[in-house]
C-alpha cells in the first residue's frame, strides 16, 4: 500500500477532509502518517485504525520516505518544505489547500470533474504538484462546468457572496459574535411588539460602529449587519487578489492560455464578504459567443457533473433550495435564476451557492488522492 502524508489535518479545512475521507473510506486504500507541525511525539488520531505517535512535519527525511503529501498546513508551510523535499530529490506526489503554488508551471489546478482530462495529461506528463483552487473558482466552475466544456462562454462577471469560514475559522467565530452582540444591544426593545422600528435600528447602528463590537478578526470592521466589499490585498487593475484569482485559476483549471493573453476567458467581478457561514454565493452575469436556447443551457448545466442541480427560476425553489442555508455542509450545488439578461439574447443571468470548505477546499484534494491511488 502506498505511505501518505497528512499534515495540516487538525484545521478547519484539514477536519473537513478527514471527514470526508472517512466517510468515503479513502482511509482503507493506503497507510496513513500524520504529522503535526507543534506535536510531534503526542498520540496521533486513529482514522484509519491507527493511533500512531504524530510525526515532525518538518522532517524533511521522513517525508521524503512517503509516497504522497497531502497538506492542509497552509502556504507558509508549503514554502518551507516543499522546495526543500524537491531540492532533496524526493519524486513524490504533493497535493496542497494552499495557494502557494497554484499558478507554477509544475504544478496544476485540481478540480477533477471539471479537469479531469488536464490533470490525466499533467500526470502523464510527469506533474507531481498538485493544487486545490481558490473556492470561489472552483465553486463557479463546478456551477458552470458545462457552459465551459461546450464552448459557449465568451466572458463571466461574478459578483460574489462570501461566507466568514473563506477567511478562517475565528472569522466564523466573530461574526456570530457579533450577531449575539447586535441582537443583546436591542434584546429588550425588541420583546415589545410597539417598540420603534427606527430606534432599535439607531442603537444596532450605534453597536455596529461601537468600539466595544468584536472586530479583530475583520480588521476592525462588523461583518454582522453589514458586508465588507474587499476580499484580501490590492493587485494590480484595481483589483483585489480574491478578483485577480478568478481570471487567472479559472483559465489554469481549464487548461487554456493565460488570463489576458489570446485564447483565454476573461473571468471578473467584485468579491464581498458576506454574513454567511460556509457557503459562497456568486451573482453571474455571462456573455454566450451566441444565443442558447434556456433549456439548452440548463441541460448543458445539469449533465456536467453528478453535484450540479438547475433550480428552476422560480421564485418559491430560489428561496428553498438556491441558498446558504440550504447547501451548507453538503456538496450539492445548485445553479439558479437563469434567465436571458436585458442586454441581449447572448447575456445569462445565473446564480450559485457552493459549501467553500467541501468543493471549495476539501473535496478536490481527496479526489485527486483517490484518483493516485486507485
Ligand atoms: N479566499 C477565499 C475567501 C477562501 O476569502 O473566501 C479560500 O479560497
Amino acid at each position: 500500500m502506498k505511505t501518505v502524508g497528512l499534515v495540516g489535518w487538525r484545521g478547519m479545512v484539514g477536519s473537513v477532509l478527514m471527514q470526508r475521507m472517512s466517510e468515503e473510506g479513502d482511509f482503507a486504500h493506503f497507510t496513513p502518517h500524520f504529522f503535526s507541525t507543534s506535536q510531534a511525539g503526542e498520540v496521533g488520531p486513529n482514522f484509519g485504525g491507527t493511533a500512531a505517535p504524530l510525526q515532525d512535519a518538518h522532517d524533511i527525511d521522513a517525508l521524503a520516505a512517503l509516497d504522497i503529501i497531502v497538506t492542509c498546513q497552509g502556504g507558509e508551510y508549503t514554502q518551507q518544505v516543499h522546495g526543500a523535499l524537491r531540492a532533496r530529490g524526493w519524486t513524490g506526489y504533493w497535493i496542497d489547500a494552499a495557494s502557494t503554488l497554484r499558478m507554477k508551471e509544475h504544478a496544476l489546478i485540481i478540480l477533477d470533474p471539471v479537469n479531469r482530462p488536464v490533470i490525466e495529461q499533467g500526470l502523464a506528463a510527469g506533474v507531481r504538484d498538485f493544487v486545490g483552487g481558490n473556492c470561489t473558482v472552483s465553486l463557479m466552475l463546478m456551477a458552470l462546468g458545462g457552459l465551459f466544456q461546450a464552448g459557449w462562454v465568451e466572458w463571466v462577471s461574478a459578483m460574489t457572496y462570501q461566507a466568514a469560514s473563506g477567511a478562517g475559522a475565528q472569522n466564523m467565530r466573530e461574526l456570530l459574535q457579533q450577531m449575539g452582540a447586535l441582537y443583546g444591544a436591542v434584546a429588550t426593545a425588541l420583546d415589545d411588539p410597539a417598540g420603534a422600528i427606527l430606534d432599535i435600528d439607531r442603537q444596532v447602528a450605534e453597536t455596529l460602529r461601537s468600539a466595544t463590537l468584536p472586530t479583530g478578526n475583520f480588521r476592525g470592521v462588523p461583518l454582522a449587519g453589514s458586508v465588507i466589499p474587499w476580499i484580501d490585498v490590492p493587485v494590480e487593475h484595481g483589483q483585489s487578489k480574491e478578483e485577480w484569482k478568478g481570471g487567472a485559476e479559472c483559465n489554469k483549471i481549464l487548461g487554456l492560455p493565460p488570463f489576458r493573453s489570446p485564447g483565454s476567458i476573461p473571468v471578473d467581478g467584485l468579491c464581498v464578504r458576506v454574513g454567511a457561514m460556509r457557503c459562497h454565493s456568486q451573482g453571474l452575469t455571462i456573455k454566450l459567443r451566441r444565443s442558447v436556447p434556456l433549456p439548452e443551457v440548463e441541460a448543458r448545466i445539469a449533465e456536467a457533473n453528478a453535484w450540479v442541480r438547475v433550480i428552476p427560476n422560480e421564485r418559491e425553489a430560489s428561496e428553498r433550495f438556491l441558498t446558504p442555508a440550504a447547501v451548507s455542509g453538503t456538496l450539492q450545488v445548485p445553479v439558479g435564476r437563469l434567465h436571458t439578461l436585458a442586454m441581449g439574447p447572448e447575456y445569462l443571468g445565473a446564480f450559485t451557492v457552493g459549501d467553500q470548505l467541501l468543493w471549495g477546499a476539501a473535496e478536490p484534494l481527496r479526489r485527486m488522492l483517490r484518483l493516485l491511488l486507485d
